[in-house]
């Protein structure tokens, strides 16, 4: 793992749109793994910037996201699907049909998941995976668990998350709370990986998933043992590692 500092949220996505656009320009056909959420938007508003300067070319580059929520359909505007859409892929040239992303209203749970991996391996796997991390330590939606989910799985989610998903809503009822997630295999299974945080709420999960010990009760620990795992958070995500005098 490779830790890189930012000084805040802006700084952060500057430097994870630049990782991105490297990936894109020396490999113009890379299968991106893309998130959702807060984390990710500013990064997403950088490459579209830089899409719009002519300075990155998405026309070959494929997309596969973490995960989407069951229930949902892809024009729900709460839907993943839809967030993709309305914050990247109608900004920039990338072509629709080689965007992927969980079928929120599968009717067959099982199939949906089998499908979502077949479709990845596929792919040919995925070249750079973004992350964000959840403040239980979630990566995509593998929430704390008593094991590692392999494959794409619906997961229900824990009140911890609907709480923080909820912002997003206009009642508590209206938050899933079920999704489907790539496994813990298929992201350990991306050839890169990129981890982006930001903020105090995210700093003790951020220092779990750097130094703790690898275990289920906190997902984003399994990164540990990923061969090629950068990181890029600003200070307020790495304040608990500093207070522990990891880092200066
Ligand atoms: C989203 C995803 C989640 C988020 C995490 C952090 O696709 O997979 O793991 O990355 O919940 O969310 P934000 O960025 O909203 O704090």
């Amino acid at each position: 793992m490779v830790l890189h500092r930012a000084k805040d949220y802006n700084d952060m996505s500057r430097k994870a749109a630049n990782v991105i656009s490297a990936k894109v320009i020396l490999k113009p056909d890379s299968v991106l793994g893309l998130a959702t959420g807060s984390t990710p938007e500013g990064t997403y508003k950088q490459l579209i910037e830089w899409y719009k300067k002519g300075d990155i070319d998405f026309s070959q580059t494929k997309a596969v996201n973490l995960d989407e929520y069951k229930g949902l359909s892809k024009e729900d505007e709460q839907s993943y699907a839809w967030f993709m859409k309305t914050k990247l892929f109608e900004h920039i040239n990338i072509n629709l049909e080689n965007t992927y992303i969980p079928n929120g209203l599968a009717e067959n749970e099982e199939a949906e998941c089998t499908r979502y991996d077949k479709l990845i391996k596929d792919l040919g796997g995925v070249d750079l995976q973004l992350l964000g991390i959840g403040t239980n330590g979630h990566i995509g939606f593998n929430e704390p668990n008593e094991f590692f989910q392999k494959g794409t799985h619906c997961v229900k989610l824990t009140d911890e998350t609907i709480n923080m998903n909820s912002r997003f809503f206009e009642s508590m009822d209206l938050v899933p709370k079920y999704a489907y997630s790539m496994g813990i295999q298929t992201i350990m299974g991306a050839k890169s990986i990129l981890l982006i945080a930001s903020g105090k709420a995210k700093a003790n999960a951020l220092y779990e998933t750097v130094y703790g010990n690898i275990r289920p009760s906190v997902p984003g620990t399994i990164l540990q043992l990923h061969p090629d795992v950068t990181i890029i958070a600003d200070e307020e995500a790495l304040s608990v590692i500093k207070e522990k005098g990891l880092l200066k």
